[in-house]
């Protein structure tokens, strides 16, 4: 029995990497140097502007940890491992095209970005959950919440007219949604064949969840808090863009929302908005197949008997 539900959820989660992998191949691969408007770097963006970019490089800067440590959990698994190869190698563009923006925009040096890679050398990230499902609950939480402080950060771009940086965070907000969807299906894979330790597991991990670079990086605190100030992640961000979202976006029940932990009245209501819904939907469904004409009389030129070409 266990061996076949193992099977079931390794066969979806291969199925799930193919059609992520054909859609990333055929439309969100792109090219530091080709795909980025570079002339449209703009040097006098804000120095806060500049600190946040390089903050959030540095959390990019842990892949060789991210990559083996995960890569080891779920190596049996080869949708999970297939996508952890591809999704390293997306990774690994971001803290690149983030530090050619520090260069290009003359924000930094060549030294003064080798200087502070130093001072993040001596930390080591470490697994935050120890079984591949919390993992998958664990980076599903983290690609959204990076998601939502790289498009936070685009308009910030936007409004300081540069460009290059607005150009850019496109193509890497587009990469971190698309593992938050990897990620959110394959929590969903797991729902629907484990609900009880899948839901216990959402509980828990919530109940954890911390961003990986509070461990990380030096003088977080500090960072942290300039990011808040600056509007691009907050507390507040966190429970209605993230937490509440990703379970409502992962279709529960009313039972199964509160056994995750949310409080009554908001499970509730996020409960009846999905029963309001599916309502709609049937009730569309129904106005539908109410509406559709029955098929037309044949045609026929005035005058004459519709002659049938077939016997
Ligand atoms: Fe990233
Ligand atoms: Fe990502």
């Amino acid at each position: 029995m266990t061996r076949s539900v193992n099977a079931e959820i390794e066969e979806a989660f291969y199925e799930n990497f193919l059609k992520f992998f054909k859609l990333a191949e055929e439309r969100r691969r792109w090219d530091i140097d080709r795909d980025i408007p570079w002339k449209q770097v703009n040097p006098e963006s804000s120095d806060l502007t500049a600190d946040i970019v390089q903050s959030f490089s540095a959390v990019e800067m842990f892949l060789p940890d991210y990559t083996s440590k995960i890569m080891e959990l779920v190596r049996r698994s080869r949708g999970r491992a297939w996508f952890q190869a591809n999704w390293g190698y997306e990774e690994s563009k971001h803290s690149l095209v983030l530090e050619e923006w520090l260069l290009r925009s003359g924000k930094r040096t060549e030294e003064q970005v080798k200087e502070f890679e130093r001072t993040l050398l001596g930390a080591e990230w470490k697994l935050p959950f120890e079984t591949a499902r919390q993992m998958i609950i664990y980076t599903m939480i983290q690609e959204l919440a990076t998601g939502l402080n790289y498009t936070n950060l685009r308009r910030r771009a936007e409004a300081e007219g540069d460009g290059a940086l607005a150009g850019l965070l496109k193509w890497v907000s587009a990469d971190e949604s698309s593992h938050y969807n990897f990620f959110r299906r394959g929590v969903k894979v797991y729902l629907s064949r484990e609900p009880e330790e899948t839901i216990a597991d959402i509980k828990y991990v919530f109940s954890q969840f911390a961003m990986p670079a509070q461990a990380l990086i030096p003088d977080w605190d500090k960072r942290g808090e300039m990011i808040e100030a600056a509007g691009i992640y907050t507390p507040k961000m966190y429970l209605q863009k993230i937490y509440r979202p990703i379970l409502e976006d992962l279709g529960i029940t009313r039972q199964q929302l509160k056994m995750a932990g949310l409080p009554a009245n908001v499970a509730d209501q996020i409960a009846d908005r999905a029963d309001e819904k599916e309502a709609d939907e049937k009730q569309a469904a129904r106005a539908q197949t109410v509406s559709v004409p029955g098929d037309p009389a044949p045609l026929a030129p005035p005058g004459r008997r519709l002659i049938r070409s077939t016997p």
